[in-house]
């Protein structure tokens, strides 16, 4: 398999300094005037998270722009120099020296993911195709999340868990070379498990598949395609089966990674929560299996267009314009759950401002994101003074009552129920607290002073009146 050189290469990510989030730091929002302005969001997560790795086992150089600078994505950058795989930024552009596809090398001691889920699961698929043996750690968040959706294939193609059965973090897992290639169905809809089997595939002898039941986000297979990997979609028994041919070689590329339409979601949300907003966010993924919300929103009645659409590096992009319109509550079926996963937290926040009930269904895996994002999100809404219910996996909101506010939601490390409460108390009658903004820096470190520059006032509790 191909090797590259260790060129002498100043290993170094341009890491923010070490952020424990030891000490909780609250913020909240009160009642906003209109806002209006033109923004840009940071770079796409998951877009990030995969330049970085597939870059890493590539021969050659992949040079990135638009890279996420948030903690999990530093968490990624960390985790591969660790593996032996040298990463600089110079001059805003962030340069991956790709050791080739197997050419990782054992690291000296614990990685530790801090709270990124996607991360932790993609190298995992990496690792599994290495001889070597690695302890993964994370923070309170990740050391809750299920792993064993994710080692259960992997053990299957050849991985070894030290810990047997057991299945949060920490974890020592050991890869190896023999990797055997398999067909997979995917037991829930999860980016992230099609990607660690796509990933080990890469390193197995023979073809893997995965069969998704219901599309889930498909950066890899772009991405990967992209890179020169050899992958196809076919449709079997009506699904979609995705298959990489094993012993691959990928070549470093160039990637601009658009902005995040998870991030933007906060920015749209804020607009069609506070009367009389137009706002415009520049550069924002608009792929077709991450657009569940804004399809959402357009149901509602939202007045939201995409201008300046055009294909960038392999994926679609464009600038999303956002007027403030009077919005109704909707049925959102839980086939759409895949395409806006991340995003049910703010939609229910944009639904409490929505003439009538907003049921969104499907939502079992909001369960075992960052946190239990499903109980969160009820419980933030109702100290607030909004009437929110979960039942049988499903989220419901009464609104259009208006939002009392003056609650405290408790966040549990996550950073979307951080933005989301956030956003919630920009059209409510009293400040809406949030007990810990620290996460936000996972995804979006500019959340405050981008929402600052179009008119949001978000402030230090004891700061807001
Ligand atoms: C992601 C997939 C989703 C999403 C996460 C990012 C990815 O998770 O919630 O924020 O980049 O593959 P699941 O695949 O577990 O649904």
């Amino acid at each position: 398999m191909a090797r590259q050189p260790a060129a002498a290469w100043a290993a170094s990510v341009e890491a923010k300094p070490d952020v424990s989030h030891a000490t909780p730091s609250p913020l909240a929002a009160h009642r906003s005037k209109t806002l209006s302005g033109s923004v840009r969001v940071p770079g796409d997560k998951s877009i990030s998270h995969r330049a970085l790795m597939f870059g890493a086992l590539s021969t050659g150089r992949t040079r990135i722009t638009g890279l996420l600078e948030g903690e999990d994505i530093l968490n990624t950058a960390k985790a591969l120099q660790a593996l032996g795989c040298p990463i600089e930024k110079s001059n805003g552009t962030w340069q991956v020296l790709g050791r080739g596809v197997g050419g990782l090398q054992q690291p000296g001691g614990p990685i530790d993911y801090g709270n990124a889920g996607t991360g932790v699961r993609l190298i995992m698929g990496i690792i599994a195709g290495h001889d070597m043996s690695v302890r993964l750690t994370g923070d309170a968040s990740l050391s809750r999340r299920p792993m064993g959706r994710i080692l259960k294939p992997l053990i299957r193609m050849g991985l070894d868990v030290e810990e047997g059965d057991k299945d949060p973090l920490p974890l020592t897992i050991s890869g190896t070379t023999d990797l055997v290639p398999i067909e997979y169905t995917l037991p829930v809809a999860s980016a992230q498990i099609k990607s660690a089997v796509l990933l080990a595939g890469l390193h197995a002898a023979g073809e893997t598949s995965v069969i998704e039941p219901e599309a889930t986000r498909d950066h890899t297979e772009r991405m990967l395609a992209y890179f020169g990997a050899q992958i196809s979609a076919t449709k079997r028994q009506g699904l979609r089966a995705i298959t990489i041919k094993g012993d691959a070689e990928l070549a470093g590329r160039d990637v601009a990674v658009p902005g995040d339409p998870s991030s933007a979601a906060f920015i749209a949300a804020a607009a069609l929560i506070v009367p009389g907003s137009e706002v415009l966010i520049e550069n924002v993924l608009i792929n077709p299996t991450r657009t569940g919300f804004y399809v959402t929103l357009r149901e509602m009645g939202a007045d939201i267009a995409f201008l300046n659409e055009r294909n960038e590096g392999g994926e679609p992009v464009a600038d999303v314009r956002i007027r403030h319109a009077r919005l109704k509550g909707v049925r959102v079926p839980a086939a759409r759950a895949p395409s806006m996963i991340d995003e049910y937290p703010v939609l229910a926040c944009i639904a409490a401002y929505a003439k009538g009930e907003t049921h969104m269904e499907g939502l079992a895996e909001l369960k075992v994101k960052e946190s239990d994002r499903l109980a969160a999100t009820v419980a933030g809404l109702v100290a607030n003074g909004v009437k929110a219910k979960a039942e049988n996996d499903a989220l419901i909101v009464e609104g259009g009552a208006g939002v009392t506010g003056g609650g405290t939601v408790a966040t549990h490390l996550d950073h979307r129920i951080a933005m989301a409460f956030l956003t919630l108390g920009l059209g409510a009658d009293r400040p809406v607290t949030v007990d810990d903004a620290g996460m936000i820096a996972t995804s979006f470190p500019e959340f405050s002073s981008v929402m600052g520059s179009l008119g949001a006032p978000l402030a230090k509790p004891e700061n807001v009146s």
